[in-house]
């Protein structure tokens, strides 16, 4: 069984999201289904989808305007909460220090925190990959976490550009990010990989070892396409 999560970014609407749950519902798959939506679209899932917020305050409430609570997000109806997206790493100023913060406050209000993690292609060409990533996952964690989580790796460079990582790159990240997870007393904590995912590589790189699912940017955004990367894999 693996989780296949899709991050519709700042696209979509209302009714699209209703008939995205539709035709997902008849959907003949094991597989967690998760889909994350703007704010403005929170509801609660159903026996097949479960719905997720894109990004969290690290605030629990108060004089912070124009931001949304953890529990804001869990009270309509969310059960996960992506943390540390690479956009919001670069566009909101989100650092490893926040994000940690973010993660805390999801779990305080029982929900999953999806924590990403990965290099930009100035750290990759610096020879930093690996660095980047075991840092990223010790740093964006909280501490005494007593539920579960999900990492994801997303290598920044290939985020919507088309591009991903060789086999032997991913099963690279993966490998370095379980043996982590497993010396901070996490293993068994599921690793998403993301970036240019789509329904002709999906089934490839969740053959991957230590590869326990997708996250997937534009191709979660219609039906024809996000359904192919559900069922590719039993
Ligand atoms: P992409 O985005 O699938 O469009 O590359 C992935 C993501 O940003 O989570």
């Amino acid at each position: 069984m693996k989780i296949i999560a899709g991050n519709w970014k700042m696209n979509g609407s209302r009714t699209g999201l209703n008939a995205m749950l539709c035709d997902l519902e008849n959907v003949d798959t094991k597989n967690t289904v998760i889909l994350c939506v703007p704010y403005t679209m929170l509801r609660a899932g159903n026996a097949r989808v479960a719905i997720g917020a894109q990004d969290v305050s690290q605030h629990t409430h108060g004089a912070y305007t124009g931001s949304v609570s953890a529990q804001m997000v869990a009270d309509a109806g969310a059960k996960y909460v992506i943390v540390g997206h690479s956009e919001c790493r670069q566009y909101n100023g989100d650092t490893n220090s926040t994000v940690r913060q973010k993660a805390a406050q999801v779990l305080a209000n029982g929900m999953i925190p999806i924590i990403c993690v990965g290099e930009t292609m100035d750290e990759k060409q610096a020879g930093k990959t690996m660095a980047v990533i075991e840092s990223g996952v010790r740093e964006s964690i909280p501490s005494d976490v007593g539920t579960p989580i999900i990492i994801a790796y997303e290598p920044r460079w290939a985020i919507g550009a088309g591009l991903t990582p060789t086999a032997d790159e991913i099963a690279g990240a993966h490998t370095l990010i379980a043996n982590t997870l497993s010396e901070m007393g996490l293993a068994g904590t599921p690793v998403l990989y993301g970036a240019s995912v789509k329904g002709s590589n999906a089934a490839e790189i969740m053959s991957i070892p230590n590869v326990d699912g997708v996250l997937v940017g534009g191709a979660s955004l219609k039906s024809d396409d996000f359904i192919p990367i559900i069922t590719s894999v039993k």
